[in-house]
């Protein structure tokens, strides 16, 4: 039987076999992998682990804040990079899915190198890569590329840090099981996946400031009405998508040519297929018209109802 405890034993004995000296960093970034990766590390190693955040800006609202404050709060110290205006400055109308995942990609590499330079006795890298993104990526033999997930190989060549991916046989619900048996909190237990590229791959078409910026407005709405129905934690994820389509509007009185927002809410056992979920119509409808009255910009919300495949989660 597959049980966390034994588990949790075996990854830890590994991680200290691997990594006998030098620091281990590990780049986190809120999800429920990389903090989990982070505290097995860390237990592991102690203080040898030293967890490095790099905020590319791509976040949802808050996300920076709570992830510094949880990992601080298990007695895991974090530097925080502030890179938002590189990240942001570099994506300025760029359209194409994969060459926005090459740029974040890149920049990430860029960045986390700089930071990596701080610590001097840094031997190892720790990512909290799971077994559906080896597949997605194309690291298993026979298995097509998807999309470029970002943190998969995503190290140059020249770096010299030596992975460790202890979460590399893991699906998603196993790691949820060893979260919880870690004693993490709900919110974290249960909280979404979220992409690499974070929000850049929520905005179609070129990335702008605006459309990034309605997209995470958009999205907190989506989370916190969920939120309120306790539907968030029986869905695979929940969020919104914005694109160039306009929508003629009125708003007060007036003509408006406003954003298409369309909000896709999944339910999956593990990323690799997805269901479209049968929301409430009330849910529906308080969504659009929140998302409608607190983001000017927006006249029109729709709902994705494609499973996948043969479309895949996220629209880039
Ligand atoms: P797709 O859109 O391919 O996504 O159906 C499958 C799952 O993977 C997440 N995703 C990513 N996760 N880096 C990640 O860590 C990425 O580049 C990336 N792209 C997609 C997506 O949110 C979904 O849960």
């Amino acid at each position: 039987m597959w049980r966390p405890e034994d588990q949790i034993g075996r990854i830890v004995s590994q991680i200290r076999e691997e990594v006998k000296d030098g620091d281990v960093i590990i780049g986190v970034s809120g999800g429920i992998d990389s903090t989990v990766t982070a505290i097995l590390v860390h237990m592991a190693v102690g203080d040898r682990a030293k967890a490095v955040f790099i905020d590319h800006g791509l976040f949802r609202e808050g996300e920076p804040e709570r992830v510094v404050a949880l990992l601080s709060s298990l007695g895991i110290k974090t530097h925080y990079v502030d890179a938002r205006e590189r990240f942001l400055a570099r994506l300025e109308g760029v359209s194409d899915c994969e060459e926005k995942r090459r740029i974040i990609g890149e920049t990430f590499a860029e960045v986390f190198a700089e930071a990596i330079s701080l610590f001097p006795q840094a031997k190892y890298l720790a990512q909290g890569t799971l077994y559906p993104d080896v597949i997605e990526s194309g690291a298993v033999k026979g298995a097509d590329k998807i999309k470029s997930h970002h943190n998969v190989g995503g190290m140059p060549k020249w770096f010299t840090l030596k992975l460790v991916e202890p979460l590399r046989e893991f699906y998603k619900d196993e790691v949820r099981r060893l979260a919880k048996a870690l004693g993490l909190p709900d919110e974290v237990v249960y909280r979404h996946p979220f992409p690499g590229p974070g929000l850049a791959v929520r905005i179609i078409g070129p990335f702008t400031r605006e459309k990034l910026d309605i997209v995470r407005k958009a999205s907190k709405i989506v989370e916190e009405e969920l939120g309120k129905e306790g539907l968030l934690r029986g869905v695979w994820q929940a969020f919104a998508v914005v694109g160039d389509d306009r929508w003629v509007g009125v708003k007060g009185d007036k003509r408006a040519l406003g954003y298409v927002v369309t909000v896709r809410v999944v339910e999956s056992e593990d990323a690799m297929t997805a269901d479209w979920s049968r929301l409430p119509y009330e849910v529906l409808e308080r969504i659009s018209a929140r998302i409608t009255s607190e983001i000017p910009q927006v006249t029109m919300v729709t709902y994705a109802i494609t499973t996948k495949p043969p479309s895949t989660i996220e629209p880039c």
